[in-house]
């Protein structure tokens, strides 16, 4: 890229961010982060915004999609900006499947299916951590990768790290298109099935699937709080003292939106813990340790 060009676009993005005086971006800063937070005290209250800012704090979860599909050009954009994310030594570890056929979404659809917003979004991404094709270099290259160190959990938490960056840029870009997206963590508990519907190698695990597709307007939720900024903010040091009182904060506000929603949902921070709690008693964990096991393993296990 020529340096014109370079510079054209540092100029551009310079002139989209917003300063104090540009009081209407700034008061739909306000309006956004008083919807993200519910409160005017432990939020930020910013003199500098930008669109791509006003975009993040835009995204709530879409679980119902009209049927049209996706374009596919909006669909390659957003791998492209996928693959823009910062990847660890540049390793690139990971892999998408898209998946658009009827057919093939009910096989990726084992276990999950209770969760109708799979099959009604046009768009299925299914993100891989995939070490196969680092795998693949080694054995048509015959070198020796030393023996397998399944304890060693660095490699694994790399390709994950990468695939999760991958997915959220693409999540925002498809977000940017107007389109709706939902993370699906579920699918990780049906390796097997995923495995033979998706036709994978060995060193690769799929680590959680994405929604896409147009949202019903009709059948919107809204923009779900979060801990207040203090929660997860420090300064030098972690303050493990300011969580109690944000957290009561937080479970309250929480309440106030699931009752405008109408949903019936325990506490946040009781059933959070609770939750984590369970997580051994999950059906499919074996499985899934298992796989996570694999992803790492230098022979073809
Ligand atoms: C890794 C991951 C897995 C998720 N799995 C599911 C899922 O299986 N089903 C679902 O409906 N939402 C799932 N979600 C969406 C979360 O429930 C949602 O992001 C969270 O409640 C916050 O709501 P919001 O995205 O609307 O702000 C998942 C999100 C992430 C990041």
């Amino acid at each position: 890229m020529s340096s014109f060009s370079q510079s054209t676009i540092s100029a551009l993005s310079a002139s989209h961010i917003f300063a104090a005086g540009d009081s209407e971006l700034l008061a739909q800063a306000e309006i956004l982060l008083q919807q993200r937070y519910r409160q005017d005290i432990d939020r930020p209250h910013p003199r500098h915004w930008t669109p791509l800012a006003s975009a993040l704090l835009s995204h709530r979860s879409v679980r119902a999609f009209q049927p049209q599909p996706v374009p596919s050009d909006i669909l390659e954009t957003a791998v492209a900006a996928a693959q823009s994310a910062s990847t660890s030594l540049n390793l690139q570890a990971w892999s998408v499947v898209a998946i658009e056929n009827a057919e093939q979404k009910d096989k990726v659809c084992i276990g999950v299916a209770d969760q109708a917003w799979i099959r009604e979004a046009p768009l299925y991404l299914i993100w891989l951590a995939d070490l196969a094709r680092h795998q693949q270099i080694a054995t048509a290259r015959n070198i020796e990768r030393g023996q397998p160190e399944p304890d060693n959990l660095d490699p694994v938490v790399t390709a994950v790290i990468d695939t999760a960056l991958a997915a959220q840029n693409a999540a925002v870009t498809f977000e940017s298109f107007g389109l709706g997206i939902v993370f699906i963590g579920a699918l990780r508990l049906y390796q097997s099935a995923l495995r033979n519907a998706l036709n994978l190698p060995a060193h690769v695990l799929p680590v959680f699937g994405l929604c896409v597709g147009y949202p019903d307007l009709n059948r919107q939720t809204g923009i779900k709080p979060r801990l207040p900024l203090s929660a997860v903010l420090h300064r030098e040091t972690y303050n493990a003292a300011i969580q109690i009182a944000a957290i009561e904060s937080y479970d309250s506000k929480l309440n106030e939106y699931n009752r405008e929603q109408q949903r019936d949902v325990p506490i946040w921070s009781d059933y959070s813990v609770y939750r984590l709690d369970r997580m051994h008693e999950i059906a499919g964990r074996e499985d899934y340790n298992r796989a996570i096991r694999q992803l790492n393993l230098a022979s073809e296990s």
